[in-house]
């Protein structure tokens, strides 16, 4: 299954992400299971873009996240509500960029080689949050408002969009 593999790492974003996305629904066509589509797309998103770490922390409890399915090293295990990028992103509810880790107040670093970062928001058909998507870079500002948007398609997935 080497074509399972993209890369895509010389396409335009927004070309990149229309494939990506295309390409995780087709995969996981009659799929309706969230941790094989998590898993799938951390795969995808890690090695079309050659990214340090791509991977979902899990809504675990009340205010806690716990590490899911993820391509990359070894990542912290749990993290509360409204610390770090990813605790801050499911407190809010939203997709947040950070150009820079060492300037997030709080930044929680599990590879010291990580420069900047995305973490978008996972909703579920129902609108509840269930996850956040979080992708970690070794260059710094490599994410912007079209990686927010790309990725914020993709994770559509978890509410239905696309979905068989
Ligand atoms: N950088 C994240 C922690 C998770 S790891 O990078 C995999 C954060 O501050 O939320």
């Amino acid at each position: 299954m080497a074509e399972s593999t993209l890369d895509l790492r010389h396409e335009p974003k927004d070309r990149a992400y229309a494939q990506l996305r295309a390409h995780m629904i087709g995969l996981l066509a009659g799929i309706d299971d969230d941790i094989a589509g998590m898993a799938t797309m951390s795969a995808l998103v890690h090695h079309a873009f050659g990214h340090l770490w791509a991977g979902f922390y899990r809504v675990a409890g009340p205010e806690l996240l716990r590490v899911g399915p993820y391509q990359g090293t070894v990542g912290c295990l749990e993290i509360v509500f409204g610390r770090g990028v990813c605790g801050t992103a499911a407190a809010e509810r939203r997709a947040i960029v950070v150009q820079d880790v060492s300037r997030f107040p709080g930044h929680i670093t599990c590879d010291a080689r990580s420069k900047s970062e995305i973490v978008v928001p996972v909703f579920d058909r129902g609108g509840s949050l269930i996850a956040v998507f979080d992708v970690d870079s070794t260059r710094r500002a490599a994410f912007d408002q079209q990686d927010a948007d790309g990725l914020g398609q993709m994770v559509r997935w978890f509410a239905g969009e696309g979905r068989g």
